[in-house]
């Protein structure tokens, strides 16, 4: 059953002009997808628009069949949706524990077994709890990232290039993280610069560019795509 879809959206930083052209794209419940393409081709936009921070000026954007588009961040996370953005996507002068705290602000009830869930996911963060986020190595703070937005208990997780940045053995293990978060029930929509590996981990992808919905398909379908491979995977 698809989770969240996003039907034909058109969006942009201004209405005079657009960056997303009719896009379309589905998650179904349970899933990780990718999005892969080149630098400006809108993927950061894409999960702006769907995280409620642009307002489409055409399309739906459906979550559990209810259109959201335009709808404030907040409520959209209420609705079971986190979003962790490619940049400035923690508060480096609070400690670890302050940032979580930060990811449960609209959350009214008892999160402390929420915290503890994130803690056994990243152990590292536990250790360090009190330690100021902002001095963190680059994989350290993509978990507080992470368990920033798992501190609401999502359905849905948005990730905007997770592994940017980080050397070979830490992309390995943030992926890894990532397939713990989606066994345990997450939907996960992925955007990737490291797409080769985000496709292995992904049951479907979708490729765009200039805005505009290239290509999508099972995984393995596009990791065998000669164009696909030669286009966005490297050679
Ligand atoms: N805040 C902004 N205001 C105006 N235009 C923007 C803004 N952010 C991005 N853009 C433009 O929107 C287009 C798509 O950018 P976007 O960041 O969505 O691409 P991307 O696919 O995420 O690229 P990358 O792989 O470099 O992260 C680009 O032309 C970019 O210059
Ligand atoms: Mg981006």
């Amino acid at each position: 059953m698809s989770i969240l879809k996003v039907d034909n959206v058109t969006a942009g930083y201004t209405p005079e002009s657009s960056i997303l052209h009719g896009l379309t794209l589905e998650l179904n419940e349970g899933e990780i997808v990718s999005i892969i393409g080149p630098n400006g081709a809108g993927k950061s936009t894409l999960l702006k628009a769907i995280f409620g921070l642009l307002k489409p000026t055409e399309g739906q954007i459906l979550l559990r069949g209810e259109n959201i588009a335009g709808m404030p961040p907040f409520k959209i996370a209420k609705k079971g949706l986190s979003y962790v953005p490619q940049v400035d996507n923690i508060f480096p002068s609070l400690t670890i524990q302050e940032n979580l705290e930060m990811g449960a602000f609209i959350r009214d009830d008892d999160y402390s077994g929420t915290m503890e869930g994130v803690f056994s996911l990243f152990p590292v963060l536990k250790e360090r709890r009190n330690t100021r986020a902002g001095t963190l190595s680059g994989g350290q703070r993509q978990m507080v990232a992470m368990g920033r937005a798992l501190m609401l208990n999502p359905s849905i997780l948005l990730l905007d290039e997770p592994s940017a940045g980080l050397a070979p053995i830490f992309v390995s293990s943030i992926f890894e993280k990532i397939k713990e978060i989606n066994a345990t029930g997450v939907s996960i929509l992925i955007v990737e610069q490291n797409a080769k590996e985000a496709l292995k981990m992904s049951h479907r992808g979708y490729v765009l560019a200039m805005g505009r919905n290239v290509m999508d398909d099972d995984s393995d379908a596009l990791l065998n795509n000669e164009d696909v491979g030669k286009l966005y995977l490297g050679g």
